[in-house]
């Protein structure tokens, strides 16, 4: 049983990981916090609620913290994600409610009281989890591993030039974070999925199309570059339904930016790191992040060479097999997708 908990700023891509992990039987979703990124951190608890409600995760509790990032004020991202962080879908509104705790009370009591147990999974700026490893230092040593999407290492950035948006959103977090790893052992370290390989990550209308079919869907699944921009799904299956609608937008998003009629689903892969079912290898480096330079903000170094002469504090992924990941996306989250559209689970 994997134990995780969660960090996320739901979020076409964070939706799709959190699909995934609920299609998981042996994946407990501990809680999940949201973070404020891709949409207000109400929004993204709100989204993630419906989420996990559509995959018959309900229950698992959804909390906020931070509203804003550390030190700079938030920019959110609309034309990515939609004007409520899932594209074109309009899920239900949630049943259940958003936590009364904080999220940093949620992170900390989960980890003094499971040491050495829990996983964690950020998918979002590191706002909250660096305020938890504030309040509890010894939050690195409590977790049994950390799985960070963000970064983007000799690679260009999605955000500016050189940044990608989970750490130009709070840089000044994400900088605290990798500075909390400096001087603890290589199997503690966060593994970091960047740009580099979470690019890869091309989901295209044909996994759609797969996907749907897995879910036992009574008509194709087509969503197709050549049909009208928000086009909305007539799916028979909810779950299906909505993720179709989402990753519209999102391939819509990628044309609109030169990147063909494809979504770059990193939080997926993240999920998958986190959760043993994806496969990768990693590179140990010594990560810094740019806080300050109107040009380099959001900018993350590593130094795979020692040439700071400063110990690693991370393990960036290295390589990665997108066609097998798709595999699993399809079978796995079909699955959950077959069981929800026929009332189990
Ligand atoms: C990251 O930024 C967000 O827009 C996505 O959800 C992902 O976590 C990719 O740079
Ligand atoms: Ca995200």
């Amino acid at each position: 049983m994997t134990r995780l908990l969660l960090d996320v700023d739901t979020g076409i891509d964070d939706a799709l990981a959190l699909a995934y992990l609920s299609s998981l039987a042996d994946v407990e979703l501990v809680a999940v916090t949201a973070s404020p990124g891709n949409v207000d951190a109400i929004q993204v608890a709100r989204n993630t609620l419906s989420i996990l409600e559509l995959c018959g995760r309900d229950g698992v509790e959804v909390a906020v913290g931070a509203e804003s990032p550390l030190a700079i004020p938030l920019v959110t991202t609309p034309e990515t994600h939609g004007p409520h962080g899932l594209g074109h879908a309009v899920l239900p509104e949630p049943r259940g409610t958003i936590s009364p705790r904080d999220a940093v009370d949620v992170w900390v009591e989960a980890v003094r009281a499971q040491p050495g147990e829990l996983t964690a999974l950020i998918t979002a700026p590191l706002t909250n989890f660096a305020m938890a490893i504030r309040r509890e230092p010894r939050m690195p040593e409590l977790l049994k591993n950390v799985v960070i999407m963000g970064g983007s290492f000799y690679y260009q950035g999605n955000t500016t030039p050189t940044a990608e948006w989970n750490t130009h959103v709070d840089p000044h977090a994400a900088k605290e974070v990798f500075q909390a790893y400096v001087g603890l052992p290589r199997d503690r370290l966060p593994i970091v999925c960047s740009l580099d390989s979470t690019e890869r990550m091309e989901m295209n209308p044909e996994h759609v199309r797969r996907l749907a079919a897995a879910a036992g869907c009574g008509k194709e699944e087509l969503v197709l570059p050549g049909q009208p921009e928000g086009l909305r799904s007539t799916s028979d299956n909810e779950l299906i339904r909505h993720l179709s609608d989402a990753l519209r937008f999102y391939f819509e998003f990628h044309r609109l930016y030169g990147q063909g009629y494809i979504a770059h689903v990193h939080d997926y892969f993240a999920a998958g790191v986190a959760a043993g079912t994806l496969s990768c290898t990693t590179r140990l480096a010594t990560v810094d992040v740019e806080t300050d330079s109107p040009l380099l903000k959001g900018t993350t170094v590593a130094d795979y060479r020692n040439l700071w002469g400063k110990p690693p504090n991370a393990r960036i992924v290295s390589s990665n097999h997108p066609a097998a990941a798709f595999d699993e996306l399809v079978s796995s989250l079909g699955a959950l997708a077959a069981r929800r559209g026929q009332g189990h689970d």
